[in-house]
C-alpha cells in the first residue's frame, strides 16, 4: 500500500504498485474529459477503475477515491452505495453476471442462470467456497442481439449463450484463470484480508432480492459442489 498524507491525516492507497498504475493512468484519462475545475465529476468512472482492480469498493478504497478527487469521503459513500453497479463485498476471482433483462429473458436467461448456479453450487449474490466464482444477476448488458448474453468480470461478454457454452465457459476459467478473458486486469486472487463484516449491507440486485454478495457459509448453506 502507498501512503499519501493530507492535511487530515494519511491516506493509504488500497492498490499493489502495479494496479495503482492503472488506476493512476485510468483516472487521469476520466479527470481529463472534464474542466480542471470539475475534476469531481470523474467520481463515477474513479470508483469503477477502483472497482476494476479490487473487484469491490473497500472502505479504503472508498477513502482513497475521496482524497484523489478531493470530495468528501461520505459523498463517496453515498454514491457507490446507491448504484448497484457498485460491489460493497469482496467476490469471487471470476464474477459472472447474467443479464435478466426483456431480451436476454425471452431468450432463455432463466435457464442460464440455473444452469450457471447448478454449474457452480452457489445461488445468485453468493461466492463460491474457493473463492474463484461468484454470480449475480444484471441488467442489460446492451448486448440485447446476442441475448442471452452473460458479462465476466466487467470485460468479458459472452453471447448466444448456451448450456453446452457455459459449460464450457466455466471450465475455462477453472483450468485457466483469465482464459477467454477480453483486455483488461486479470482476474484477482481471492483476499484473505477481506472484512465482510466492516461493510455495510449492500442494496438488494436481481430479481431474486439477494444482497450483492454473501458468501456461500453466511448464507447458512451446505459446502457448495465444486
Ligand atoms: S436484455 Fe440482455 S443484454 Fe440487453
Amino acid at each position: 500500500m502507498i501512503s499519501l498524507g493530507t492535511q487530515a491525516g494519511t491516506v493509504e492507497s488500497p492498490f499493489t504498485p502495479e494496479q495503482q498504475q492503472r488506476f493512476d493512468a485510468g483516472l487521469d484519462r476520466a479527470i481529463a474529459r472534464y474542466p480542471s475545475e470539475r475534476r469531481k465529476a470523474a467520481l463515477l468512472a474513479a470508483l469503477h477503475l477502483a472497482q476494476d482492480e479490487l473487484g469491490w469498493l473497500s472502505e479504503p478504497a472508498m477513502a482513497y477515491v475521496a482524497f484523489r478527487l478531493d470530495v468528501p469521503p461520505v459523498r463517496v459513500r453515498e454514491v457507490a452505495t446507491f448504484y448497484t453497479m457498485y460491489r460493497l463485498r469482496p467476490v469471487g476471482r471470476h464474477h459472472i453476471g447474467v443479464c435478466n433483462s426483456i431480451s436476454c429473458w425471452a431468450m432463455g436467461a432463466e435457464d442460464v442462470l440455473r444452469q450457471c448456479s447448478e454449474i457452480l453450487g452457489i445461488r445468485p449474490g453468493e461466492t463460491s467456497g474457493d473463492g474463484h466464482f461468484s454470480l449475480e444477476e444484471v441488467a442489460c448488458l446492451a448486448a440485447c442481439g446476442g441475448a442471452p448474453a452473460v458479462l465476466v468480470n466487467n470485460y468479458a461478454f459472452f453471447e448466444n449463450v448456451t448450456a453446452d457454452s457455459l459449460k464450457a465457459l466455466i471450465r475455462d476459467l477453472r483450468e485457466q484463470p483469465g482464459k477467454a478473458m477480453a483486455k483488461g486486469p486479470l482476474p484477482r486472487l481471492p483476499d484473505p484480508h477481506a472484512r465482510i463484516e466492516s461493510q455495510s449491507a449492500p442494496q438488494a440486485t436481481g430479481t431474486l432480492g439477494q444482497p450483492a454478495v454473501t458468501t456461500r457459509a453466511e448464507a447458512g448453506s451446505a459446502e457448495p459442489k465444486r
